[in-house]
């Protein structure tokens, strides 16, 4: 995606060819600012601190955590040591696990002296993957947002553009490259389909506002934000076509782990008869749990996170405030899961899965476990 008219990845190896240039996300919108990291330290920092976040981000990174650790310790206790430290700085994303396993796969056949460099072209496979993957979503995902277009069109009383709502950042600063959520929405406004992106504000880390507002407007794509609790509203005075949110993790029942505040958002949809899709790359399945609810872990960050808040002062500086009164205490629960009976369709980079009936109280309706399983049918564990 462009930032400032030029192409660019979110990850990437400095021109020394081995630190791992990263774009600092805790700084955006008021600073661009590149980071080079040079130790498994680093990397795990970056992550838990949320310099980079998003599912599919968070695979890519940590991928090259593993790589900057082999380039300071190739020995197997550091293997177990790096991917032990990066698998504990974020619990719910399950690309994590992914990603981590990929490289452990790889890297434990090897010697010692041969772990730097296979790590790297590893980690560097899977940014590539990651990339098509991402295009193969908006490319899946653009259809959709094409045949609401038409029919708008047609309709001379309709606004015409089509307006999607997001919620948090699954864009192209959530990937390496072009985004989850946001693929089809970059698909659609590269092909003239006149698009416009209600951007929830994401408390409390803010990525809507902070990110996909940013990223929109680097790419030249419309966009409103708007306050969280604006979703139902809009919905219920039809100014939203369809919902389009990323995810952290999907049951292979379909149940989808993604930012809080995203299963109220589908609850408003289907009271609403709105679409709500949810674009996902298949290694944000686990195809190992069934019930969401039950059974993701949810990160709970530092309360902090609600007390206070960063922005930019009129002097230029980015500066936290405290909002809430001194000795309230404060939870911060960073996701929630959608059921899978609340979603339309899953768009993937094999295609969508999609309910067979609109009516899920339909004895008919078979869900998204089956659509799914046939779209990977070669992922599904032997064993179940
Ligand atoms: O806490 P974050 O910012 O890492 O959460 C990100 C999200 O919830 C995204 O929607 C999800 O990772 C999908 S990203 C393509």
């Amino acid at each position: 995606m462009n930032v400032q008219g030029k192409a660019l990845r979110t990850i990437f190896l400095a021109d020394d060819d081995w630190r791992v240039t990263i774009i600092d996300q805790t700084v955006l919108p008021h600073q661009f600012q590149l980071l080079h990291l040079s130790s498994l330290s680093d990397m795990a920092t970056a992550i838990s601190d949320m310099q980079v976040r998003g599912a599919p981000l968070i695979g890519a990174a940590a991928s090259y955590g593993m790589a900057l650790a082999m380039r300071e310790d190739a020995s197997d206790t550091m293997l177990v040591n790096a991917y032990n430290t990066l698998l504990a700085t974020r619990p719910t994303a399950v690309n994590l696990h992914w990603a981590l396993n990929e490289m452990k796969a790889v890297l434990v056949t090897l010697s010692e002296d041969q772990r730097e460099q296979a790590a790297y072209q590893k980690a560097a496979e899977l940014c590539d993957e990651d990339v098509a993957i991402c295009s193969a979503i908006g490319d899946h995902g653009l259809p959709l947002i094409e045949s609401l277009w038409q029919a708008k069109e047609k309709k001379a009383s309709s606004e015409q553009r089509v307006n999607i709502l997001t919620h948090c950042n699954a864009g192209w600063l959530a990937t390496v490259d072009w985004g989850t959520a946001l693929s089809p929405i970059y698909k659609a406004h590269n092909a003239g389909i006149p698009v416009h992106v209600w951007v929830d504000e994401t408390r409390p880390r803010n990525q809507g506002f902070n990110l996909t507002a940013w990223e929109l407007g680097q790419h030249g794509v419309p966009h409103t934000i708007v306050v969280d609790n604006v979703g139902g509203h809009l919905m219920q005075h039809g100014q939203v076509d369809m919902c389009i949110v990323g995810t952290d993790r999907t049951t292979r029942t379909g149940d989808v782990c993604n930012k809080i505040g995203t299963y109220l958002k589908a609850l408003a949809a289907f009271d609403n008869h709105i679409p709500f899709y949810v674009a996902l790359p298949s290694p944000t399945i686990d195809w190992s749990i069934r019930d969401g609810v039950a059974d993701i872990p949810i990160e709970e960050r530092s309360s902090r996170e609600v007390t206070h808040i960063v922005g930019r002062t009129q002097q230029g500086n980015i500066q936290e405030i405290q909002i809430a009164p001194d000795n309230s205490a404060a939870i911060n629960y960073g996701f929630d899961v959608t059921p899978a009976r609340l979603i339309t369709g899953l768009i993937t980079e094999r295609g969508v899965a999609s309910r067979t009936v609109n009516n899920v109280n339909s004895k008919d309706d078979a869900g998204l476990e089956a659509p799914l399983a046939q779209l990977f049918s070669d992922k599904l564990p032997k064993n179940r």
